[in-house]
């Protein structure tokens, strides 16, 4: 069920995607080839559905949300494309498919992802509902993918490579690193729906346990997954030394506190009573999900 619904809005996604992003065919094609190669490469549109459905729960205006929403999966698509290249992860595998830097080259995929991140701004601030709610939204997107959010967390996450780390430390990492990109996500559909403080409060709390709870997934697949469930190489962690709460805790105890994570986040939807049906359903379908 739950399924099927992802798969549909990953679909009016995927068509708005396809829009802002067009074919090319001038002098530096090669960008627009290698943007779509990234974002057209059949990812689960996570971030998009996440913030479109908590705008549904608050009563929100679907056409006001859906720049912010692919603005983000292409933020998104971007930071796996940089996470990716051998300065970072070094993984060759992405989506399914070869990743940017293998079948473009390294000075193509680094561009690829700048792209991603200008047009993402771009695209956002294309929104034409209440400017206010929109300027508001522009400022979590940028913030939330910066210094102090995803860019924040790589950081730390290479700072710490083969480096002994505290559960402290890695929680910081796990909510930076993806934790902010997913909260933000859940926060703008609430602000750009008009939510009250308090709503915005219990989104922003939701988000916050289901982003660490779907990296402590994400670190316990890179052990227990295959590459073709996963359509990324597996045991990439590591190989590059990485702190992950498996490595830290233990496959067991990451499974449990992953659990604990995601029941806090059902926890705090439940001002939204019957409302957030889909996203305390989509809570449990991702601690099980394969990929
Ligand atoms: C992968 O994110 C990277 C992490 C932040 C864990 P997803 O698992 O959402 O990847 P796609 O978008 O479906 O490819
Ligand atoms: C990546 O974490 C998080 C971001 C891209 C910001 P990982 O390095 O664990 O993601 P995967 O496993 O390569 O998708
Ligand atoms: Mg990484
Ligand atoms: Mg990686
Ligand atoms: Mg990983």
């Amino acid at each position: 069920m739950i399924k099927e619904r992802l798969k549909e809005r990953a679909a009016e996604v995927d068509a708005h995607l396809d829009k802002y992003l067009p074919v090319k065919d001038k002098e530096q094609k090669i960008i627009y080839e290698a943007m779509r190669y990234s974002v057209f490469a059949g990812g689960k549109r996570l971030r998009p559905v996440l913030m479109l459905e908590t705008a549904k729960m608050c009563g929100g205006n679907e056409a006001d949300v859906m720049p912010f929403a692919c603005a983000m999966e292409m933020i998104h698509t971007y930071s796996l494309i940089h996470d990716d290249l051998p300065a970072m992860d070094n993984d060759d595998l992405r989506r399914g498919r070869p990743t940017s830097h293998i079948k473009y080259g390294e000075a193509v995929a680094i561009l690829a992802g700048d792209a991603l991140l200008n047009r993402a701004f771009e695209v956002a601030s294309d929104v034409q509902g209440d400017a206010e709610r929109t300027l508001k939204a522009m400022r979590i997107l940028s913030a939330s993918s910066g210094t102090e959010g995803m860019i924040g967390g790589q950081v730390m996450d290479m700072e710490y490579e083969g480096r002994e780390i505290t559960l402290d430390a890695l929680r910081l990492m796990h909510s930076c690193k993806t934790g902010a990109i997913i909260r933000s996500s859940c926060v703008i559909g609430a602000v750009m729906s008009g939510a009250s403080d308090s709503e915005i409060t219990a989104v922003d709390e939701f988000a916050k346990n289901l982003g660490i709870a779907f990296q402590i997934q994400d670190d316990i697949l890179d052990v227990e997954g295959t590459e073709e469930e996963l359509g990324k190489p597996i045991g990439s962690d590591a190989e590059e030394n990485k702190n992950t709460y498996v490595s830290l805790l233990g496959l067991e105890r990451a499974k449990e506190l992953m659990k604990e994570y995601s029941a806090k986040a059902k926890d705090a939807l439940k001002p939204f009573g019957e409302r957030a049906k889909f996203l305390a359903d989509l809570t449990d379908y991702l601690t099980s999900r394969r990929n």
